[in-house]
C-alpha cells in the first residue's frame, strides 16, 4: 500500500453558518465526528474553540456575520484556502421575530429579513462561484415549517422563509444543470436557543386574543414538543448522504403536522374557485 492509498481523506468539506448553537453547532459537531472538515461562520467564534482543541486542523473557525457581504466572501476565500473546495453549504443563520404583522416596526422587519434572507444570499453569492466552478456541491438553506405555513403571531417570520423557499425554488432549477444541488430544510418546534433569542414586537391589544394567546400556547409547550437538535442534525446528514436529496425536507413530526393543513388548503382554494380562474380566460 502506498502513501497516498493510507491517506484518509476527508470525506466533505461543509462551510456552517450560525455554528454557534442550536442545529448549526450540532450539524458541525457531528461532520466532525464523521471525519469531515468544517468551515464554522460565526459572529463570535469564541463559543467554538473548544471544539477547535478537539478536532485541530479539520475545524476552521471564521469569523463572520451574514449580513455583511464582505465579511461572507473573506470566510469563503479562507475556507478555500484551508481546504480547497466546499461540498455543503449549510446557510442556517437566522431568527425569530414573533408579534402580529401589524405590530412589528418597519425596523424589526427589515432585520429579520436582513439576516434571514439577505444573509442567505451573501452566503449564495459568495459560495456559489466555487459550486459552479466545482460543478458539485450540496446547498442547504434554512427554511421552517412557518416556510408552508403560518399562524398568528409568525407573519414576519414567515415572511423570511417563504422567502428562501421561493428564491430556492428558481435556484434549484437554475444549479441542477451545474452538478448543484439544493435542499430546504424545514425544522418544526426544536429545542435550541431560538425561542431565547428571538425578537418580539407587541403593543396592541387587539391581537391579546390570538398572537399573545398562541405565543403563551408556544411558551407552555412540554419540553417533548421539542425535537432533539442532534437528530435534525441526523436528518440533514441523511439528505446530504443521499444521491437524490429533497428539494424539501420537514424534519420532525411536528413540521409535518403544522405544514400538511395549509398545503391541502392551498390545493383545495386552488381546485374550488377553478371556474372563476378559468373564466378569467373567457
Ligand atoms: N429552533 C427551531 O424551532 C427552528 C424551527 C425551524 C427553523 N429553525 C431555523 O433553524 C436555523 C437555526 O436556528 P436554531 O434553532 O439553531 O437557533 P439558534 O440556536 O438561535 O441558532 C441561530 C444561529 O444563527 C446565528 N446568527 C443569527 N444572526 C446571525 C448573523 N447576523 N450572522 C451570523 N450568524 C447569525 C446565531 O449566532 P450568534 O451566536 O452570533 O447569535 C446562531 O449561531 C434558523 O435559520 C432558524 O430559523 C429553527
Amino acid at each position: 500500500m502506498n502513501e497516498a492509498s493510507n491517506h484518509q481523506a476527508p470525506l466533505r468539506t461543509w462551510l456552517i453558518t450560525g455554528s454557534t448553537s442550536g442545529i448549526g453547532r450540532e450539524l458541525a459537531l457531528q461532520a466532525l465526528e464523521n471525519g469531515d472538515t468544517v468551515s464554522a461562520l460565526a459572529r463570535d467564534t469564541s463559543s467554538l474553540a473548544e471544539l477547535a482543541q478537539a478536532h485541530g486542523e479539520r475545524l476552521l473557525l471564521v469569523p463572520a456575520d451574514v449580513r455583511d457581504e464582505g465579511a461572507v466572501r473573506d470566510a469563503v476565500e479562507r475556507t478555500l484556502a484551508r481546504f480547497g473546495r466546499i461540498d455543503v453549504v449549510a446557510n442556517n443563520a437566522g431568527y425569530g421575530l414573533f408579534g402580529a404583522v401589524e405590530e412589528a416596526s418597519d425596523a424589526q422587519a427589515r432585520a429579520v429579513f436582513d439576516t434571514n434572507v439577505f444573509g442567505v444570499l451573501n452566503v449564495l453569492r459568495a459560495t456559489l462561484p466555487v459550486l459552479r466552478a466545482q460543478r458539485s456541491g450540496h446547498i442547504l438553506q434554512a427554511s421552517s415549517v412557518y416556510g408552508q405555513s403560518a399562524h398568528p403571531g409568525v407573519g414576519l417570520l414567515a415572511a423570511t422563509k417563504y422567502a428562501v423557499e421561493g428564491l430556492s425554488d428558481a435556484l434549484a432549477a437554475e444549479v441542477a444543470p451545474l452538478g448543484i444541488k439544493v435542499t430546504l430544510i424545514q425544522p418544526g418546534m426544536t429545542a435550541t436557543p431560538f425561542l431565547a433569542n428571538l425578537d418580539v414586537a407587541a403593543g396592541l391589544d387587539d391581537y391579546d386574543g390570538t398572537v399573545r394567546e398562541v405565543h403563551k400556547a408556544i411558551g407552555e409547550l412540554p419540553a417533548s414538543a421539542f425535537s432533539a437538535a442532534a437528530r435534525i442534525a441526523a436528518g440533514i446528514r441523511a439528505a446530504v448522504d443521499a444521491p437524490n436529496p429533497p428539494l424539501r425536507l420537514a424534519l420532525g413530526t411536528s413540521s409535518a403536522t403544522g405544514m400538511r393543513p395549509a398545503l391541502e388548503a392551498r390545493i383545495a382554494d386552488l381546485d374550488g374557485w377553478l371556474h372563476v380562474t378559468d373564466a378569467v380566460d373567457g
